[in-house]
This record gives C-alpha cells, structure tokens and sequence, in this order.
C-alpha cells in the first residue's frame, strides 16, 4: 500500500526534544457490542450481533466486549450462544461486563461456561459526584465494592478452570475522580487478584462522560502509568467519550501519556454523543505511516455492515468513513487534486501527496471517481476533468474559460450538484453538438 509521511515534527525551543508521537499500535478492544448496543434506539438482535460480530473479527479486533450478560436473557442467551459457536477465532478473546454485585457476576460467569478464554470486565463508580448523589457513600464503601467484586471474579473463575480468563476493572468515572483515591481502588482490586507481567489486570480507565480537554485527560493517565505500583502487571486502557467533541484526541493523547490499550466503537457510536472512533485513530495512525493492524481497506462493507446493525447513518463528513469525504466542490480544491492525481499517476511506491487528501482513497476501497464533483461553486478544472474521464474529451484551457459560463449557469439554474451526464449535455448544448 501507499507510504505516509510520519508525523510532522515541530522544533519548540523552551520543549524538550523530540516531542512524543505514536510508534506503534495500542491493544484494540471493540465495544460496539456493549457501549455501542446499549446506547442505540433498537438494540441488535442476535442475528445482528453476530454479524456485526463477524465484521470485527474480518477488520482485524482481537478483543470484543460481547455484551452484559446479566442485563436480560436476550443478552445472556446470544453471549452463550456465541461461546458455544464457532465464530470465536482463535486469537480473538471475548469480553463481558459486570457491575460488582454477586448475583450479576455469578451470571456473567455462567454466560462463559465452557469457553476457551474470556476478559470478566467490573465496574463500579468512583468519583465524588456519583458517591455523594446516586450511591450516598463514602470512599471507604466504594473501595469495598471494588475489592467484593474482585473477590468474586477471583472466587467464580476458579470453579471454571477449563477457562483461560482474564480481568478487567474499571474505575467508572474515574477523569472526573480524585486521582489518589482511583490508584487506591486500582491498587486494592490488584491485591486481591494477583496479577503478573504474564497475567496482567486491565485497568480500564474511563472518561465516563468528557469533561475537560484531551490534555488533562492525558495528564491524568500519564500521572496513573507513573504511580501505579506494579505497573508492569496492569494493562493500561483507555476508554473515552465524546461529550466535548475530542473522544479520539484523549485517546490519541492517553496513548502518548502511556497507555497500552484503546476501547471504542466502529464510527464513534456508543452513549450519548458516542466513544472514541476506532476507525478514525486507526486510520489516522495509518496515515502517518503507523500500522495500525486493523483492516479498513473495504470501508464501504464495514459501513454497510455498522448502518444495518446500528440502524444510524454514518455521517457524510465522518473522517475516512463519510461519503463526501473524498469529494471536492470548489474549484481550486479540485485543480489541485486534479494536478496532484496526475503528478502521483502510477506511482504506488512514492509518498503520497496529493493536495486536500490526507490520504489515497483507493487504500480505504474507494475510487477516485467521486472526487471531483462539481455545483456552481467549481470552477473550470473540475469539469474539464470530468470530461476527460467520461468523455475521453481534452478542453483546451481557452475553451475551459468558455465553457465554465455554461456550466455555471446550469448549476445556478438548476440550483443543485451536476453530474457527468449533466456536463455531458451541457457541453452539447453550449456547442451546438447532437447527440
Ligand atoms: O463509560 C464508561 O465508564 C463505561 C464503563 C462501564 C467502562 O462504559
Ligand atoms: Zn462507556
């Protein structure tokens, strides 16, 4: 595929020097089937589910948060179903979650049975506002909820040993937390589960709901990564929101600051104004010459796929994935891709550098056909392209000048964008040509 250019460098003279970029792929995990599902109008069936399910495994996920078994039985009935099958790869691990109560832990164990490996993932609400208002508790009883539930993963695991599993916790709202109580709650919980470099606990580190810049949210997990004893026996996750618009930026950041994981859905669905894109932190690590070991080179199927599942369109201007995002209007947007296309024409081993497109859209499954699109805001090279590559049709640059009055005029008239057959026509009919 295509060479990209590797992150831009900026000499900042009172910084320190070289600033931190991303070097290589975070763990991915996929929650489109939890966060994503519980957030939508009509949650999927499990005819949906697994054939999102399927999609995950094709793009490349490894770790897929299926659900929360305990939720309600259609939930539990497609998590068991789902282990029973053959859908599962063997690299591919499935994960659920839990709240820390007994009853909802033993379920989700029993949602497991007979699988050959699984991420338990528990949670519970750590920070002020939701001790003080939802729970009316103190520190001191969040922790215990922490450590219970820990004990229970520890308890019920050890009646399934034909299981490989592994845990997760999550410090639920911990960006909104008070930093030193989120490291005693993590620490506790890693007490009681013993973790091991060749064991580790995922600390999943949520911003529950997004609320300040990605920065902070960066600083909080840099300042986490440092004073987390044992550091080498926790996975450091990142599971972001996108209250404020910045989901990818505080996961991008977060990777900087140190973390090993990102959790996220398929085109930022997920609750409220969704999680972090994977499709947009993966691509645009890719475009900086990263791989980022997730397969978007059919986009279009992953965007069929995520509409029929979700039952929401995929925003026309969503990074990589919209349908306009290839596309040009004005004119001097499209002669310079018009001269970039033709100065990279063949030439598949050389950086890409065609102007306004940050990357090839051939490299997503897209042709360079809807690039050049054209309304009364184009100007001649559009048009004149289009002809070209319709019409077979090479417009000397003065008749370009002529020609755009008439083209103008029609898509002034008609008010709307014109298409190949519209410009087609419109030549015929300025020149007098018959069909
Ligand atoms: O946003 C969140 O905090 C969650 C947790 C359950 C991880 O989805
Ligand atoms: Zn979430």
């Amino acid at each position: 595929s295509r060479k990209y250019q590797p992150f831009p460098q900026v000499d900042l003279p009172d910084r320190q020097w070289p600033a931190r970029t991303i070097t290589a792929p975070p763990r991915w995990l996929s929650t489109d089937l939890r966060d994503g599902n519980q957030s939508i109008i009509d949650p999927m069936d499990s005819v949906k589910k697994n054939r999102f399910f399927d999609l995950l495994v094709e793009v490349g996920v490894k770790e897929i948060e299926v659900g929360f078994p305990a939720a309600g039985q259609t939930e539990f009935d497609f998590i068991s179903g789902l282990v029973k099958s053959d859908r599962i790869p063997d690299d591919v691990v499935i994960q659920v979650l839990t709240q820390s109560r007994e009853d909802l832990i033993k379920r989700s164990f029993e949602s497991l049975q007979g699988a050959r490996e699984a991420i338990v993932h528990l949670y519970n609400a750590v920070s002020p506002a939701w001790r003080d208002i939802v729970f009316r508790m103190s520190r001191e009883d969040v922790k215990q909820i922490a450590i219970k539930g820990a004990q229970l993963l520890v308890d019920e695991a050890a009646k399934q040993p034909g299981t490989k599993w592994h845990f997760q916790y999550s410090p639920e709202t911990f960006s909104t937390a008070e930093l030193d109580f989120s490291l005693e709650v993590c620490e506790a919980v890693m007490k009681v589960v013993g973790p091991s470099k060749d064991w580790p606990l995922i600390i999943n580190l949520p911003a529950t709901v997004e609320a300040a810049t990605p920065n902070i949210y960066a600083d909080q997990i840099e300042y986490f990564c440092r004073n987390l004893p044992n550091r080498d026996a926790a996975v450091i996750s990142l599971h972001t929101h996108n209250d404020r618009g910045t989901g990818v930026a505080a996961a991008e950041l977060g990777m900087m600051a140190g973390a090993d994981r990102v959790e996220g859905c398929l085109f930022g669905n997920g609750e409220r104004t969704g999680n972090c894109c994977l499709v947009t932190v993966a691509m645009n690590m890719y475009t900086q010459g990263v791989d980022p070991q997730l397969d978007f080179s059919n986009i279009d199927k992953v965007i069929e796929t995520v509409e029929y599942c979700n039952q929401l369109p995929v925003h026309p201007r969503h990074p990589y994935g919209g349908e306009l995002v290839f596309t040009a209007f004005s004119g001097s947007h499209q002669d310079a891709i018009k001269k970039g296309f033709e100065a990279q024409h063949g030439r598949n081993d050389e950086l890409w550098r065609v102007p306004y497109l940050p990357i090839d859209p051939a490299d997503l499954g897209r042709s360079y056909e809807a690039v050049i699109r054209v309304n009364s805001q184009s100007g001649k090279g559009g048009f004149a392209w289009v002809l070209e590559q319709t019409q077979g049709l090479k417009l000397p640059k003065k008749m370009q000048a002529d020609f755009s009055r008439h083209v103008q005029k029609m898509a002034d008239e008609q008010s709307r964008e014109l298409n190949a057959e519209d410009i087609w026509q419109c030549f015929r009919e300025a020149y007098f040509i018959g069909n």
